[in-house]
């Protein structure tokens, strides 16, 4: 396995707050990874310690095989930022064309790459217009532009749908959609589970500054079973907290989280050895909301 991120115990300290306790986590190349948490969790400080912006306090990392902080981890790193700021009297085009010479593309090669980005983001009727003439959608657009102008192998974007509208959003996903096509690997901070649900193959959850959960979102889930039988009596109830979580239960059915889906047969074979009568058997990834409130816990809501 090639790995786009390894990080291992990646701790950050301000003063007496902790930002990231520990930071422990691997990324596979080509793949599009989510890393989700609420405000403060830490996920933009980790972002910029794996972008060598921030400098640990302790810990340790390799970002496209080359140590946190390194000129060579960065070379082919693009980065949205949570905040893109920019000098505003710059043309979108200049803006593009000043990020493309600080990665020392050549004039030709940065003519034709800003043209198929501008297209790309749908910002080529703006291109020459002033910064701040821009909406905050098209400012975002502009940024994902400037992150992909080198053709970066490694993509780290900080809540990039919040603040966008639906159109915007749409074109932020399908764009993640096209990088992971290409190859490229996408490190996707945010508090927006229904945009993280559309686009990641895995996510992380960030809860005060440290990883308490991963999970696969494209197989392997622990999926949630419904099961609606003629009548579920206490030991129906019991006897199935035997092959996982019962979530709920009514006079006819009954929710129970699986550690897999190769457990349904077992379940379902289980009950017609009792004669239960078995109606309806449905299993489905349960939603990354349902996730996000086990894992955080209710006091720990989505932002
Ligand atoms: N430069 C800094 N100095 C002091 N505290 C900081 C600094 N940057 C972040 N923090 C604190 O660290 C915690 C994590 O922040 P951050 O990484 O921005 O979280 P997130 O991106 O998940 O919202 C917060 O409590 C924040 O106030
Ligand atoms: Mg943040």
């Amino acid at each position: 396995m090639s790995w786009a991120i390894e990080a291992a115990g990646l701790r950050k300290v301000f003063g007496e707050k902790v930002a990231v306790a520990d930071l422990s986590l691997r990324v596979a190349a080509g793949e599009v990874f989510g890393f989700l948490g609420p405000n403060g969790a830490g996920k933009t400080t980790a972002m910029k310690m794996l972008l060598g912006l921030v400098r640990p306090t302790s810990g340790r990392g390799r970002v496209l095989g080359h140590p946190v902080g390194s000129r060579e981890s960065r070379r082919w790193v693009g980065f949205l930022p949570e905040h893109f700021r920019f000098h505003d009297w710059m043309t979108g085009r200049e803006l593009l064309d000043f990020h493309g010479r600080l990665h020392g593309l050549a004039a030709a090669a940065r003519a034709e790459r800003i043209a198929d980005l501008l297209a790309e983001v749908d910002l080529t009727d703006a291109a020459d217009r002033p910064l701040q003439t821009y909406s905050k959608g098209m400012q975002q657009r502009l940024g994902l532009a400037q992150a992909l102008i080198h053709r970066p192998r490694l993509v780290f974007l900080d809540e990039p749908t919040s603040g966008l509208d639906p159109l915007g959003r749409i074109l932020v996903r399908d764009l993640a959609l096209r990088l992971r096509d290409e190859g490229v690997t996408v490190f996707f901070n945010s508090h927006i589970l229904g945009d993280v649900e559309a686009i990641c193959d895995r996510v992380a959850f960030l809860k005060r500054g440290r990883i308490v959960h991963e999970t696969s979102l494209r197989d392997g889930f622990a999926p949630e079973l419904h099961l609606t039988l003629d009548a579920v009596s206490a030991e129906i109830a019991s006897g199935l907290g035997a092959f996982g979580k019962v979530l709920r239960t009514t006079e006819r059915e009954i929710w129970l989280r699986l550690a897999a889906e190769a457990d349904v047969p077992q379940v379902v074979r289980w009950l017609v050895e009792r004669d239960a009568a078995v109606r309806g058997v449905q299993a489905q990834r349960p939603s990354l909301e349902t996730l996000f409130l086990e894992t955080m816990g209710p006091d720990e809501r989505a932002g």
